[in-house]
């Protein structure tokens, strides 16, 4: 049913219009099960924006067309989180894992413990506070007591919901001030165009899809956050600073129910052995994923358990993160040259004495750009760290010795295959062939 019957008053047909587009919005974000094509949404959007510009005095800081962004702004403010926002202890490898199972049954005297198993995503975390069913307060983790306000940039991530249902609220028994916790995520598919975009533009690229996220969402202008494709995994909910179900497992459902995405690849695992071929399962499907995670969590279902188990300064003793130890090795730079992309983007990279790194013999590593050479304060002949992960192209993570005779590295004034003079804008970080005939940019873009 369209809910923009315009026979209505203006206050009537806006409350239809917000509700009609929360609807659509969850279907469409959250669920993936849109029901009206993009269009007629943008066509209730917009009607939605015009009545509100019509009639400032009704717009509520929970419209959907917040979603848009707002004024920039000066910076960014800080508040304390309602609870510290902690890290979590980490285990590499099987064996780790049935230490840290073991240590929490010693404690709490258990055969078994139930687990929940989730990804550990690789974006920054967020707490988003809701009063009266509304969004009101979106902080960044920050150092973990305080963090920066950025509820303008949260408002603007579709699948998190602004107003939430009423009936879901009372369905679940409960209260309408709460607090949710999770991840803010870009796509891997995001990141890669957003890039794209970047170099195209002259605007900065993002080295991996954890720093475009947090880029993204630390904008003082929520307008580009709102351009850029972020989703949030909510994974804790809070009322009064506790967990108001006695199961980790009915939390997640809970924030589905509420209307959060919560991620689908979740398990509840009856001991440690379920546990680890669970971890195993995640971690061998991770290339496959559209949002890059590094590692599995286990959280022990049981919120009275979590209780007992209590934290240490910095972490639960109730979970773990399962990680799979990066694979690194240890080589020479014996060269630097660069490669021209298809938008004619000169990225150096670093030639490497050819070396084994889990089995693959590594000789060639991104060096990002020339920004990245001077981060790392690499020169040639420097040895350094280098890691693979999966597939991804081997990257140099810093350096351990420096080379008596080393020579820092130039970034050349031409283009090395057509010889144009190559420019870099002011304040960028990379430097391009302006050439669009130059034969390498062709190549690269076949
Ligand atoms: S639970 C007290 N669950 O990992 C424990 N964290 O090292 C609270 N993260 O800062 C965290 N996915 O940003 C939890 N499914 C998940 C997660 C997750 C990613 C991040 C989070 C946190 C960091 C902890």
């Amino acid at each position: 049913m369209a809910a923009s019957g315009s026979k209505d008053a203006p206050e009537q047909e806006i409350a239809k219009l917000r509700e009609d587009i929360r609807r659509h919005e969850h279907l469409y974000y959250v669920l993936d099960q849109p029901e009206i094509s993009d269009a007629e949404f943008d066509e209730r959007m917009q009607r939605l924006q015009k009545l509100e510009e019509a009639h400032p005095d009704l717009v509520t800081p929970d419209s959907p067309t917040k979603r848009v962004g707002g004024t920039p702004r000066a910076g960014f403010s800080k508040e304390a989180h309602s609870s510290a926002m902690l890290s979590l202890d980490n285990a590499f490898g099987e064996d780790e894992l049935r230490d840290f199972d073991r240590r929490a049954r010693g404690l709490i005297d258990a055969d078994t413990i139930a687990y929940v198993g989730e990804l550990k995503l690789d974006g920054l975390s967020l707490a988003v506070r809701f009063e009266d069913r509304s969004m009101v307060l979106a902080l960044t983790r920050g150092d973990g007591e305080t963090g920066e306000i950025v509820t303008e940039n949260a408002q603007t991530i579709r699948s998190l919901p602004l107003v939430i249902n009423e009936k879901a609220l009372r369905k679940l028994d409960l209260p309408s001030t709460f607090e949710v916790r999770g991840e803010v995520v870009m796509p891997i598919d995001a990141f890669q165009r957003l890039n794209a975009t970047q170099l195209r533009t002259d605007g900065k690229t993002f080295a991996n899809p954890r720093n475009a996220a947090a880029g993204s969402l630390r904008m003082l202008d929520a307008s580009v956050t709102a351009s850029r494709r972020l989703e949030f995994f909510a994974y804790s909910l809070l009322v009064d600073g506790a967990t108001p179900l006695p199961r980790h497992w009915q939390v997640l459902e809970a924030l589905a129910a509420l209307g959060f995405k919560v991620n689908p690849h979740r398990g509840l695992l009856h001991g440690i052995d379920e546990a680890v071929e669970f971890c195993d399962k995640q971690l061998a499907k991770r290339e496959s994923l559209p949002y890059e995670i590094d590692g599995v969590v286990l959280k022990v279902d049981s919120l009275e358990l979590q209780r007992r188990l209590g934290y240490t300064s910095k972490a639960p003793r109730w979970a773990v993160a399962f990680k799979l130890r990066a694979q690194q090795a240890e080589t020479v730079v014996d060269d630097i040259d660069v490669q021209v992309g298809r938008t004619g983007a000169i990225t150096p990279r670093a030639i490497l004495r050819p070396v084994s790194v889990g089995g693959v013999t590594v000789s060639r590593a991104t060096l990002h750009n020339e920004d990245e050479v001077e981060r790392l304060g690499l020169e040639i002949g420097d040895h350094v760290v280098i890691e693979r992960s999966g597939d991804v192209i081997p990257k140099v993570i810093r350096v351990v010795k420096q080379a008596s005779d080393r020579r820092p590295f130039q970034m050349p004034k031409n283009c090395p295959v057509c010889k144009t003079e190559l420019v870099r804008e002011e304040g960028e970080a990379i430097r391009r062939c302006p050439n669009v005939n130059c034969p390498a940019r062709l190549e690269e873009s076949i």
